[in-house]
């Protein structure tokens, strides 16, 4: 079976999907590989370290047309679609519920389509998941990004200059990129607050040296390892308890989430009015509308001294290991769905079910 390596067209994206080391991995697998010839070049692996594991590197018309399973990081588009063939298998984050229109398109196509941001969040499937192993990268990248714009520095530092106190970093959602950033932020000497609506995540902030804030929870609960969402009564105790912590950090870092709905907004203008002037607010949710009142998607604003950063390119800025980790989350989900290099598949089996999303031109999941 061919297994075609696409480049990412996306703006601003800089990963790809398959990494020469993975590509050697499917290689040995028996599958055949090929390369969008510069697919891997804003990742820093270069056309020769793919043909050195044996892929082979074609133009782009030639690997739609050779292969059949095609992979990608970002949906396939409207340009991609004109060259994808009846009984094609496509491998890509989908977006499904939020996308009809590409599903539909993929549905006319004739082609089968499996949606890598539909995979259950379930032990055995932890190694496939693609979210969790992107959003870890971005809650490292968000401290640094964050320390870069600060006027501070993280630790405490005595000199004979004087003494520097540890600058305080707040963090809202203790999921996968909220646990990454306390344990970078305390990496680098800050101190290092956090809350979450999930009343069980305080555990784990407190493993990794965080204080947790708690919030008393009238019953709200999570769902498949995602939190839903929140009431306006659980929004204002939120407030009440963290305002204090918020008004004195130095940096905020916010990636609370529901899954397919616009992100909770945990903080107001009004807060961040009150904040300290030259605090940074990296806000990772401002794809999805952004945790912040005044975050704007792929900017920095400043309000009032405050710097709020809506960055929604985290992974990508830090592609070379976005790109091996994306990668490896493929291979598993690939050995996953496949025997002997030929898919085999049970479409009632959970992983397979929830992200079997076109088969063979019939849409399974809306
Ligand atoms: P996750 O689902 O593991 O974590 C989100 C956390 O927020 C959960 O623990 C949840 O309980 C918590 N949460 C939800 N509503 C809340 C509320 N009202 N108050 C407090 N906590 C609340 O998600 P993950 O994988 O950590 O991703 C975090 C965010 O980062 C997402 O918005 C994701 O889309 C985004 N992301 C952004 C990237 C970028 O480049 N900007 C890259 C990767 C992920």
């Amino acid at each position: 079976m061919k297994i075609g390596i696409l480049k990412e067209t996306q703006k601003g994206e800089k990963r790809v999907a398959i990494s020469p080391n993975i590509a050697k991995q499917l290689a040995s697998k028996g599958f055949e590989l090929l390369l969008e010839e510069d697919a891997g070049k804003t990742s820093s692996y270069k056309n020769s370290d793919y043909k050195e594991v044996e892929v082979k590197v074609e133009k782009r018309g030639v690997v739609f047309k050779e292969s059949d399973v095609l992979v990608k990081i970002n949906p396939f588009d409207e340009e991609d679609l004109k060259l994808v063939d009846k009984g094609q298998i496509l491998v890509s984050q989908l977006y499904h519920k939020s996308s009809p229109e590409l599903i539909q398109a993929i549905a006319e196509k004739g082609a089968t389509a499996f949606s890598l941001d539909a995979i259950p969040r379930i032990s055995r499937a932890q190694d496939m998941d693609v979210l969790s192993s992107q959003s870890n990268l971005a809650g490292y990248k968000a401290v640094i990004l964050g320390a870069y714009e600060m006027t501070k520095i993280f630790p405490l530092m005595m000199t004979a200059a004087g003494t520097i106190t540890p600058s305080k970093v707040l963090i809202y959602g203790v999921g996968v990129a909220g646990l990454q950033a306390i344990a970078t932020a305390k990496r680098l000497g800050a101190v290092v607050e956090a809350t979450d609506i999930r009343t069980e995540t305080k555990e784990q902030a407190e493993s990794l040296g965080a204080k947790f804030i708690s919030v008393e929870n009238s019953g709200e609960k999570s769902e498949g390892g995602y939190a839903k969402e929140a009431s306006d009564d659980y929004k204002k105790r939120q407030k009440e308890a963290v305002d204090k912590s918020l008004f004195q950090a130095d940096l905020v870092i916010t990636t609370a989430n529901i899954p397919g709905r616009k992100a909770p907004v945990l903080i107001t203008e009004e807060q961040v009015s009150q904040m300290k002037n030259g605090a940074v607010i990296v806000d990772l949710a401002a794809a999805q509308g952004g945790n912040c009142e005044v975050s704007e998607m792929s900017k920095t604003v400043v309000k009032n001294g405050v710097k709020v950063i809506g960055t929604t390119i985290a992974p990508e800025s830090v592609s070379t290991n976005a790109s091996e980790l994306f990668a490896k989350n493929i291979y598993n989900f690939l050995n996953h769905l496949t025997e002997d290099n030929q898919f085999k598949y049970d479409v009632e089996e959970e992983i397979t079910d929830e992200t079997l999303i076109v088969k063979d031109g019939t849409i399974r999941k809306k």
